[in-house]
């Protein structure tokens, strides 16, 4: 075998860079003392799991949920709540009665959500913005989408309509299905998929983040996304339709159980869902100045690479 073949081996056996799951007691007399290193621990690129569901779901409101029958239409992947605007979208044709008390659920689960990550992460209090609720009803086994939505396929998250310049997204999970786990599998984290496939991806040259700049100043939206965003898209449909990878990649199953909540970063953690339905989730765009360990970013990782800004 040669060097560079033992070398290449080395690296698909044993990657640096994998995600391991941390579980979190629910319960604490100390809350303060059990949220310490909690946050250096997600931007590691790990999971938080808390076994036992914390937010207070009402069985009236489960069973309410459990009955809700999503059409597929393929243009909206999930039911989402919109907190800044008070406003549910993707719910399809349902009564009005039923519609407000879907938003209700929802927005109870956006707030306990909020609530519970200044509680365990107080070091990122204040320094987030609350971007949508969603609720998923639909089994993800076998779920239809084209291929760069599809929920199966490994990857990382990036927003092509809702820009983050570098801020992280955080997402908190929780599975209300009431028999079935909730199936994820992990590969390894940006931090090593960066420096595997950023060049070839394609890093931004100097000087784009100036220009990304300029027009936003002069109100050219469709430049207002940042070189560094414009390439975690980019980052995000490579590893998709990269055959290879998704064949060959690093892989860790977790079965998240019925009741369970899991918190990570998803802009870090590289995750395709095999399987499960019925779950909730909010997303935080957190600053990416509020971080503990700012090296682990995926914006300076890339930084790193290409050897210049990639946003302002
Ligand atoms: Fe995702």
């Amino acid at each position: 075998m040669s060097a560079t073949a033992e070398k290449r081996a080395v690296t698909a056996s044993k990657p640096a860079f994998v995600s391991r799951m941390v579980e979190v007691a629910s319960a604490t007399a100390d809350p303060v003392r059990a949220s310490e290193g909690l946050a250096r621990e997600l931007e590691s690129g790990n999971i938080l799991f808390f076994p036992r569901m914390p937010f207070a779901l009402s069985e009236d409101d489960r069973a309410f949920l459990l009955a809700r029958k999503q059409t597929d239409a393929g243009y909206h992947k999930n039911i989402a709540y919109r907190p800044a605007e008070d406003r549910l979208t993707g719910a399809g044709k349902m009564p009005a009665r039923d519609a407000a008390k879907l938003k209700s659920i929802l927005k109870a689960y956006s707030d306990w959500a909020a609530q519970f990550l200044n509680e365990r992460i107080p070091e990122y209090a204040g320094r987030w913005v609350r971007d949508f609720a969603s609720y998923r009803p639909i089994e993800e086994k076998g779920r239809k989408a084209r291929l760069t939505a599809r929920n199966d396929l490994a990857h990382v998250d990036a927003f092509p309509t809702r820009p983050t310049h570098g801020d992280r997204i955080l997402r908190v999970f929780v599975n209300i299905n009431p028999t079935k786990g909730r199936v994820w599998v992990t590969s390894e984290t940006f931090e090593g998929l960066a420096e595997r496939f950023a060049r070839e991806v394609g890093i931004p040259g100097t000087g784009a983040h100036m220009f990304g700049k300029m027009a936003r100043a002069l109100g050219i939206r469709q430049w207002s996304r940042s070189p560094y965003d414009a390439f975690m898209l980019r980052f995000h449909d490579f590893l998709k339709e990269n055959s290879e990878f998704q064949r060959d990649c690093v892989k860790r199953q977790w079965d998240f159980p019925p009741g369970s909540c899991w918190i990570c970063y998803t802009d870090m953690v590289s995750h395709a869902v095999l399987s499960g339905q019925f779950a909730l989730e909010q997303t935080f765009l957190i600053s990416r100045h509020a971080m503990t360990l700012p090296e682990k970013s995926p914006i300076r990782i890339l930084e790193r690479i290409c050897g210049h800004p990639l946003s302002n």
